[in-house]
């Protein structure tokens, strides 16, 4: 068999590791394995290339993607037809496809149209695809937040400062939520939550009131403040706003200055969120899916995900994944809550 491998999509710490495993575990059976660059860019450029055990050496704890990565969406582009032409052109008999909801709303798009012999891995660190428990790349995403939010603590704590965190997560409050659950944010917003912005000001007045000198607020990206939220509407191929350019954490940073008094700082996170190393938690869980990729291509079983349910590795539907976005329950928000303020 020839099996190829491509990562699409914002990159993430992990998925070196999933090439690593789809690799050795295809090789180890006799398949050939060839890496799809720059994700379904790589299948309408025609550009691929042969992966051998030399290419894949040293991979696991390495962060980005070896393959490099792309947003093209070949629906967008309407390049279809010379995705299914290259794939067949190269002799390959399947795909993994290892990416979050946009690479992988083509992949299930390929597998209904097309019968495409594709394989999704989930990938982001923004957590917030279904059918999954977790996406690998989150772990590392919360990590880098939490040692951040830890180092913020004790700057603001020296100068009786406000300081506002701004992270990752899209249209979800994963990174947010379970950072500043672990870095004891006294108050976190999140899309899923209608916290209003004076209501997270009433909460650090009180919270200043009872003699802190000093509040961490953790935004995320996608928080609505109201006003003019969408402007510099940049969009990308599968239609995304780039939210980073909303600037939500210094608009929140001068509200909150204006309506406490409190002085204020904004760091915004960005793309070392995405940068470096994964977390053992992540290499790990990136491993087992790369296997079961490899395992779901042996046994033929495509259009079909590797997913984690509890400690379990699985498979679903990958229409499954894509179907809807997993939101921050309320649960989850009601233990960082109990900190607030
Ligand atoms: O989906 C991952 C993610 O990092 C989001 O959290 C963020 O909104 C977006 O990608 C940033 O995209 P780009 O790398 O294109 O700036």
């Amino acid at each position: 068999m020839k099996v190829g491998v491509l990562t699409g999509g914002g990159d993430c710490p992990g998925l070196n590791a999933v090439i690593r495993a789809v690799a050795r575990r295809s090789f180890v059976r006799g398949h050939e394995v060839v890496g799809v660059r720059e994700g379904w860019r790589g299948l309408v450029d025609g550009k691929l290339e042969p992966l051998g055990n030399r290419e894949i050496n040293g991979l696991l704890p390495r962060g980005g993607t070896i393959l490099g990565t792309s947003r093209t969406n070949p629906y967008k582009i309407e390049r279809v037809e010379q995705v299914l032409e290259t794939f067949a052109a190269n002799g390959l008999d399947a795909l993994v496809a290892i990416g979050g909801e946009d690479t992988l709303g083509v992949a299930t798009r390929l597998y209904a149209e097309h019968g495409f012999p594709v394989v999704g891995v989930p990938k982001t660190i923004d957590n917030d695809l279904s059918a999954t428990d977790y996406t690998f790349g989150f772990d590392t995403a919360v990590f880098i937040c939490t040692e951040a939010i830890d180092r913020l603590h004790t700057t603001a704590e020296s100068h009786n400062r406000v300081m506002v965190v701004e992270v990752m997560g899209r249209h979800t409050g994963w990174i947010a939520v379970m950072s500043g659950i672990a870095g004891g944010a006294d108050m976190i917003l999140i899309p899923e939550q209608p916290v209003s912005v004076e209501d997270a000001c009433k909460e650090i007045q009180s919270r200043h009131s009872r003699g802190k000198d000093f509040s961490i607020v953790v935004v995320s990206e996608g928080y609505e403040l109201g006003g003019d939220d969408d402007r510099a509407a940049d969009l990308d191929e599968f239609g995304h706003v780039r939210l980073s350019e909303r600037g939500v954490g210094h608009r929140l940073a001068q509200e909150i200055e204006q309506r406490t008094g409190f002085e204020t700082r904004v760091t915004v996170l960005g793309h070392v969120q995405r940068g470096g190393s994964p977390t053992p938690r992540d290499r790990i869980l990136a491993t087992r899916y790369g296997l079961k990729a490899a395992d779901l291509v042996q046994e033929g079983r495509f259009g079909r995900m590797a997913a984690l349910h509890g400690d379990a590795i699985v498979d679903v539907p990958l229409e499954e994944a894509t179907a809807e976005l997993k939101t921050v329950p309320d649960d989850w928000f009601a233990v960082a809550r109990a900190f607030f303020g």
